[in-house]
Formats: structure tokens, C-alpha cells, sequence
């Protein structure tokens, strides 16, 4: 079993991250500022430590003290069309703070590493679908933020005795199984999660960012996965680098769009009755779709996704959503 550092441990994808790890014997430092995560989605047998990863101070010491072994980092922020009106801010987050967390673990000697880089770093996702080698052309200032950092990722394990896995996220929802955590950032901008929320009756209707996009019904098309295979993806990535695997880019998708209309009637089969929805304008820096090829990741991680299915992605959001209403 190994000491494990995760970063943003008290968000959505942190948190499922740290349950998956304590679940299986490790023991997990979680370090997270609490900018957008919430303490109490921190798996309780993990440390806790309130604080910023940008802060060498902290981090140097607490990697020396704790014996990490590996840090898994999802601190960040995620917010594409905040990205494009604060695009510094996205890079002194995104970009600087992992830099200086990467640095602190180059002096410190913690050689594993996995980073959330998401599918934003393809741009306009025109060859579809997206393989890890094509072109990277990021069309907001997030994509390029993360996009960077997978530049460092790779020089720094050239330079240094630093391996890594960067995983490339394609749209992350549903919930813990299990019940004890779930998305819960209190201003949600992700489609799943908000039309959950109309569904709860906590909003009046969905917008629908863009009703004349080139696709098959003019709205944007994204490749949802589900957050527990998403979960698995990291596990794998986490062996892979303990038995001395070699640095890799993965994506992390299932390899199939639906639409923004394909997801609201999902979640009104869910509910049994029609979502309300508007169409509202295009949002700043959204591509019109985004589609994994997975192929990698199967192949040379030997990923299985369990939930491939929108409707078991929707159901476990709706389900975590009902549970923060009652
Ligand atoms: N959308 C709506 N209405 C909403 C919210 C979203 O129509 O209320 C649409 C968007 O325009 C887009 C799709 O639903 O077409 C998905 O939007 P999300 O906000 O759920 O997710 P994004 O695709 O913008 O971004 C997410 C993550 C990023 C990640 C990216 C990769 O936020 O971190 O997926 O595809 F990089």
C-alpha cells in the first residue's frame, strides 16, 4: 500500500478519488484550499490538510513527512467560459501552481504523478474522434493552461527521475455508488448536473447554450463518462507508474457524443415528464463537439468502463442531487 498525495481531494473528482483509494488499504493526504471544494466530501479516513499547492512552504514538507509516494493532482479550476474571462487567473492556478508543485516534487524525489488534463486541449475536436496524437490546438485559455502543464509534465520527466500519467478528461458526471459524495460545487455550470437541478424544481428551465451548432440536432455534442470509470482510469495509471511504467497520455472517455437535446430527454426519462429547456446563445469557447478515442487507454491500461450507459450516468446524478435536496 502506498502514501498518496491528492491534490483538490475535496472536489467533485478529487473526493470519488480519495474514497476509491482509502477503500483499497492506501493511506491519503488530501491538500486542498477549499476555493470550490467542500471539507466534508473528504473521505474520513484521509489527512486533511487545508491549504494551497501553489504554497512550496507547504507542500515540500509535507511530501518529505508523509513519505509520498505518488501525488494524484486535480487541483484547479474548471470553468470554461470563466477561463475566457479571467484567463490569468486560469494560469496562475492551472498552469503556475503546477509548476510549482511539480517542481516541489522533482526536489523531493516523488518520481509518480497523475494529472487531470481534460479533452479541451483539442480545440474545435474537427477530427473526430479525438486521439491522444492529434493536432493540440486548445480554443480557450483552460485547454491551454493544462495543455502547458502537460508540456512540463513531459520535459520534466525527461530531465528528471519523474514519471506520469496525464489523463485526458472528456465530460465527467454521475456519482459515487455508493452515496457519500457526488458534484456539489455550489455555483454548477456542468450540463448534467444542472439539469438535475431544473429536475429538482431548484431552477425553472434549462438553457441550451446553442441550437445551431453543425450537429445532428444543432446542439453541442459531448462524450459523457461516468465519474467511477473515470475513478478506474486513475487506479490503473496509479499501477502502471508503481511497477516502473513508462510516462503516458490517455484520454478518458467512452467514444460515443450525445447531444445537449440527447442528455435533457435522458434526464426526462429519468423524472418521467419533460425537462423544461430554453435556447439561450453559444457560450464563450464552446466547441460544437468533443469525442473521445479511447483506444489507448484500453489497450495499454486495459481499461473496462463499467457504466458506459447515459441513463446509469444520469440516474446516479439525479440520485445525488435528490440527496442534497433532502
Ligand atoms: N450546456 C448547456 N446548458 C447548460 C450547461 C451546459 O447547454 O446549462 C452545454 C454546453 O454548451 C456544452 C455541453 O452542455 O455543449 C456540456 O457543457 P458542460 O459545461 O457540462 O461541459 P464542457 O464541455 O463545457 O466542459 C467540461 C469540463 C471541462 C472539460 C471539458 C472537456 O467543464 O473541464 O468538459 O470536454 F475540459
Amino acid at each position: 500500500m502506498a502514501n498518496i498525495l491528492v491534490t483538490g481531494g475535496a472536489g467533485y473528482i478529487g473526493s470519488h478519488m480519495t474514497y476509491a483509494l482509502v477503500d483499497r488499504g492506501h493511506s491519503v493526504t488530501v491538500v486542498d484550499n477549499l476555493s470550490t471544494g467542500v471539507r466534508g466530501l473528504v473521505a474520513p479516513q484521509a489527512e486533511f490538510v487545508e491549504g494551497d499547492i501553489g504554497d512550496e512552504t507547504l507542500v515540500r514538507p509535507l511530501l518529505r513527512h508523509r513519505n509520498i509516494e505518488a501525488v494524484i493532482h486535480f487541483a484547479g479550476s474548471v470553468v470554461v467560459p470563466d477561463s475566457v474571462e479571467q484567463p490569468l487567473r486560469y494560469y496562475n492556478n492551472n498552469t503556475m501552481k503546477s509548476l510549482t508543485l511539480i517542481d516541489a516534487c522533482v526536489q523531493e524525489g516523488v518520481g509518480k504523478f497523475i494529472f487531470s488534463s481534460t479533452a479541451a486541449v483539442y480545440g474545435m475536436g474537427e477530427d473526430h474522434p479525438a486521439c491522444e496524437s492529434d493536432e493540440k490546438s486548445p480554443i480557450n485559455p483552460y485547454g491551454r493552461s493544462k495543455l502547458m502543464t502537460e508540456w512540463i509534465l513531459e520535459d520534466a520527466a525527461k530531465a528528471y527521475d519523474f514519471r506520469y500519467v496525464a489523463l485526458r478528461y472528456f465530460n465527467v458526471a454521475g456519482a459515487d455508488p455508493q452515496g457519500r459524495t457526488g458534484q456539489s460545487t455550489p455555483r454548477a455550470t456542468h450540463l448534467i448536473k444542472k439539469a438535475c437541478q431544473v429536475a429538482l424544481q431548484r431552477a425553472p428551465e434549462l438553457e441550451i447554450f446553442g441550437g445551431d451548432f453543425p450537429t445532428r440536432d444543432g446542439t453541442g455534442i459531448r462524450d459523457y463518462i461516468h465519474v467511477s470509470d473515470l475513478i478506474e482510469c486513475h487506479l490503473l495509471a496509479l499501477d502502471h507508474l508503481i511497477k516502473g511504467g513508462e510516462p503516458k497520455v490517455l484520454n478518458c472517455g467512452y467514444g460515443q457524443g450525445f447531444s445537449v437535446r440527447e442528455v435533457v430527454e435522458a434526464v426526462s426519462r429519468q423524472i418521467g415528464r419533460p425537462l423544461p429547456v430554453r435556447i439561450a446563445p453559444r457560450r464563450a469557447g464552446d466547441p460544437a463537439q468533443l469525442i473521445a478515442n479511447p483506444s489507448r487507454i484500453r489497450s495499454e491500461l486495459g481499461w473496462r468502463p463499467a457504466h458506459a450507459d447515459l441513463s446509469d450516468i444520469v440516474a446516479s446524478a439525479y440520485a445525488w442531487e435528490q440527496r442534497q435536496n433532502a
